[in-house]
């Protein structure tokens, strides 16, 4: 059968497929940083390249940020295969703080690990060694073939991590090249890091920036301390006040639009048998710590959640400075469930916020950008399809799932583009995205790409 002579192709190949995700792997394409501009770039050239090589007609598209990638393989003629669009980011997170790897982060390696063998550096899981199983499955396609099965356009972007600023104008002003019948990313996780799974539900996110500013400069402690308002004191206090003891948010009108989970949904996940305790234990704690009465499941994957996601102020270095400052800093994110809207969501906080003020304090807010949830519909035959493409290879049925992250423009194709989206991805629980040490297993990457080239096969067989 042909399919086999692709998936003994990449068996074959996997070596020669692993030195081109190392080199992409060796570009530190930190989006965030303006001091990596220059390696963004340099990813999306070598981007451009590979697709090339691939047979893509592809451009390096400018944005006012960093660059988008496009590339584009016509189907067969007269083909009845759906034309399907890959997403993927090349951009990564930064690898601080850099003490804490035990190897240069853009010096990939495999390595082996009482688990099995991972790769080994920043971005092996988020994002390029995920969208390299995607391409890879192309390439042995393309060997056995000659030619892809279907139409097929390859987008890749360089601001993910950053927030993607510059995604809507640019879906917006490409939509007709944009838009496919479905689009397909590879950017989340295996369920318990062992069955393949589609995910179905992404929770949205707005990040939240305070100041609180108090006196015009920091003061001696004992010169004013007891008289003077301490902003860290305030914003502390007002921080606390996000949540009660039941472990809900108590924003006025936060929970406006979040419905319980249907019947069927609750039904799906309660047969999943989630080990929350191995969840938990795997990052060395034990009781789940959301709001009373939710199913692990749903704390992670459709309840809404407030998190501080950092705070300081004051003197932080070594020793002791005995001073007041004036000023307090946190950052907050807030993970939204199906049917919150991130404006209202930032309203509220803010409004809260500025009616706590005691005297004598002011706030200033930094804007991030903000992504509602996102819900598929897996009424679409491609999702069936796909479903027992996974179960194939990893010989054990696949699992529809949520997934507690973001992933916006999942949303952005369905809003702007009207193209559903299918998410499957490899990495595991213990690959450490955004974490020092992140990694990939080398069973995710060639089962992985395997996987793609079975979905491939099958969506182009059977219809989408
Ligand atoms: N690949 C992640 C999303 C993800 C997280 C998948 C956890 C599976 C498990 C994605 O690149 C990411 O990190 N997204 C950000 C949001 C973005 C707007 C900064 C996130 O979820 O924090
Ligand atoms: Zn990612």
């Amino acid at each position: 059968m042909s399919l086999d002579a692709v998936l003994a192709k990449i068996d074959e190949t996997l070596p020669e497929a692993l030195e081109r995700l190392y080199a992409i792997l060796r570009i530190p394409s930190i989006s965030t940083d303006p001091a990596f501009k220059a390696e963004c770039d340099r990813a999306a050239d070598w981007m451009v390249e590979e697709l090339r090589r691939l047979g893509f007609t592809t451009s390096k598209r400018p944005t006012k940020g960093h660059p988008m990638v496009v590339g584009l393989s016509e189907g067969p003629a007269q083909s009845t295969a759906p034309h399907l669009l890959f997403y993927g980011h090349y951009d990564v997170q930064p690898a601080d703080p850099l003490e804490l790897w035990d190897r240069d982060p853009f010096d990939p390696a495999l390595e082996e690990t009482p688990t099995g063998t991972v790769i080994r550096g920043r971005g092996t899981s988020d994002d390029k060694g995920q969208y390299m199983t995607f391409l890879e499955a192309c390439r042995a396609w393309k060997a056995v073939h000659g030619a892809l099965p279907c139409k097929l356009t390859i987008f890749l972007e360089g601001e993910e991590e950053s927030g993607s600023k510059n995604m809507i104008p640019f879906l917006q002003d490409n939509a007709e090249e944009l838009t496919a019948d479905l689009a397909l990313i590879s950017d989340t996780a295996l369920f318990q890091s062992k069955t393949p799974a589609i995910v179905t539900m992404l929770r949205g996110l707005v990040k939240e920036e305070i100041t609180i500013h108090a006196a015009s400069r920091d003061l001696h402690s004992g010169f004013y301390g007891g008289i003077a308002r301490n902003p860290i004191r305030v914003l502390s206090g007002l921080l606390a006040g996000l949540q009660d003891e039941d472990g809900r948010i108590t924003l006025p009108g936060f929970y406006d639009g979040v419905e319980d989970l249907s019947n069927e949904l609750q039904a799906q996940w309660e047969a999943l048998n989630f080990d929350h305790n191995g969840f938990l234990g795997g990052v060395g704690l034990s009781v789940p710590a959301g709001e009373t009465g939710r199913t692990p499941l749903e704390m992670i994957w459709s309840r809404p959640s407030c998190d501080i996601t950092g705070i300081w102020g004051g003197y932080t270095g070594e020793g002791f400075k005995t001073v007041l400052p004036a000023e307090a800093h946190a950052k907050i994110s807030f993970r939204l469930a199906p049917g919150q809207d991130p404006a209202q969501i930032r309203a509220a906080f803010r409004a809260y916020i500025t009616a706590g003020l005691p005297a004598d304090c002011r706030v200033s807010f930094i804007d991030h950008p903000a992504s509602p949830a996102s819900q598929m519909s897996i009424a679409k035959p491609a999702f069936e399809t796909a479903r027992r493409a996974l179960g194939a290879e990893w010989g054990e049925d696949a699992a529809f799932i949520g997934c507690g992250g973001s992933i916006p423009i999942a949303g952005h194709f369905k809003d702007y583009l009207g193209m559903d989206t299918m998410l499957i991805g490899f990495s595991k629980d213990d690959d450490g995205l955004h974490s020092p040490n992140e990694k990939y297993d080398l069973e995710s990457f060639r089962k992985g790409t395997r996987s793609w080239a079975r979905i491939l096969n099958d969506l182009s067989t059977q219809g989408q």
